[in-house]
């Protein structure tokens, strides 16, 4: 039996699921026993070199109408019209898989409500973690767990351009360059190294964890263009690495929500995460700690995910599993960040006032770079504000301890 599917964006991601279907083809209908055909490709180019150029569309009312189309793969990124033609589709009767971050944390509330409404599903493994399998984990295997903290190192750019400038000494825009060239990095970086397409995905962890989608343009969220040699120096004389750190929670009834850079302890596996691989820490109330690791950006390694979703829909598509629910978040479920309980690593040049520095709660201090640092035991972000005002030092930088 064959199923056909419409591919729509045919670039990084795109290109490999096109691939994926067509490499494994063999392991694929041994593993589900049916095949899976590309019938539809959606681009505005053309692709006169790309042995499925002859499938190339530029009008999605041609995939919406084709009753054989049973599935759309949506990897066009972007908000629009990514989110249109998905909700299209989904009306028109057709499952969505997609690796696209920014409509399922912006609309994925609406958009399950709409699969549901209409018998289809809108799946989404890829859109976390690249080729990690996250997602499907968190819906069945933890399902019987409340899901108390989330942590992960969930942007693969960022990750292998802090290790290429760490252990390499490569500067940051070799690197940025570097990832680009490598298919890791969005269309627009801006959004990987100021931490927006890593608060895109905590939003959908923290739905998963939670039930409740945030927006995540509301929560805070540093990326890692501030970050300095001095800051790489100083956290490895203190037995850290520096890691770009989502972490969800749930705090007295309300979500917490961040992404920043942070100081990881060499006794967190976190810290040992380096390149495009992700690293995911899920601690839920039964289970204990889980930890999801694999490359989180990449052609081969996302295209495997969104096509594990399409396998997902073929395999069950006589007895659907049940629907998943998420509401959009009210401002009444947003936690501050400025409440959220870690130890800080405050940064000094090595010129500060020493007694002013004796005088800060500290458990650890370290010097290197031409700097002095502390580790504060844990404490909110008021309480170092708070502190810090009233002792008169200026840490040159500040970064949470994880
Ligand atoms: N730009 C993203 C990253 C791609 O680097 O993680 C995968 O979502």
């Amino acid at each position: 039996m064959m199923i056909q599917i419409a591919i729509l964006g045919f670039g990084v991601v795109g290109s490999g699921v096109a691939e994926v279907l067509e490499g494994n083809r063999r392991v694929i209908e041994k593993n589900i026993g049916k095949t899976v055909a590309v019938k539809r490709i959606l681009d505005l180019r053309d692709f006169p070199d790309s042995p499925f150029g002859s499938l190339v569309t530029h009008d999605f009312e041609e995939i919406l109408s084709d009753p054989d189309i049973s599935i759309v793969a949506e990897m066009m990124g972007g908000s629009h019209p990514a989110y249109d033609f998905t909700k299209a589709a989904l009306e028109a009767g057709k499952s969505v898989v997609t690796s696209n971050k920014e409509v399922v944390a912006n609309f994925g509330a609406e958009l399950l409500k709409i699969a549901a409404a209409h018998g289809v599903r809108y799946l989404f493994e890829a859109s976390v973690g690249g080729g990690i399998p996250i997602i499907r984990p968190m819906i069945n295997d933890l399902s019987a767990n409340e899901i108390l903290t989330v942590n992960g190192i969930l942007n693969g750019t960022t990750n292998y351009i802090l290790t290429q400038m760490i252990e390499s000494g490569t500067s940051f825009a070799d690197a940025l360059s570097d990832a680009q060239k490598k298919g890791y990095a969005e269309a627009n970086p801006a959004a990987d190294v100021e931490g927006l397409d890593a608060a895109r995905k905590i939003v959908i962890l923290a739905a998963l964890s939670f039930g409740k989608l945030l927006d995540p343009k509301k929560i805070a969220c540093e990326g890692i263009t501030k970050l300095t040699g001095e800051d790489a120096a100083v956290a490895k004389a203190l037995g850290c690495s520096v890691k770009l750190i989502a972490h969800t929670e749930k705090a007295n009834g309300k979500i917490l929500a961040t992404v920043a850079p942070c100081l990881v302890p060499a006794c967190n596996p976190l810290s040992e995460v380096a390149d495009v691989f992700n690293g995911i820490l899920v601690n839920a109330n039964m289970v204990g700690e889980v930890m999801f690791y694999g490359k989180g950006a990449g052609k081969l390694p996302t295209a495997s995910a969104v096509v594990a979703d399409i396998l997902d829909i073929v395999t069950h598509a006589d007895k659907k599993p049940r629907d998943l629910v998420w509401e959009p978040a009210c401002e009444n479920d947003y936690a501050d960040e400025a409440d959220y309980r870690t130890a800080f690593c405050f940064s000094f040049a090595n010129t500060a006032n020493a007694a002013q520095l004796a005088a800060l709660p500290s458990v650890r201090t370290a010097k290197a770079a031409g700097r002095v640092a502390l580790l504060t035991p844990p404490m909110t972000r008021k309480e170092v504000d708070a502190i810090l005002d009233a002792n008169g030092a200026k840490p040159l930088s500040i970064l949470r301890v994880l």
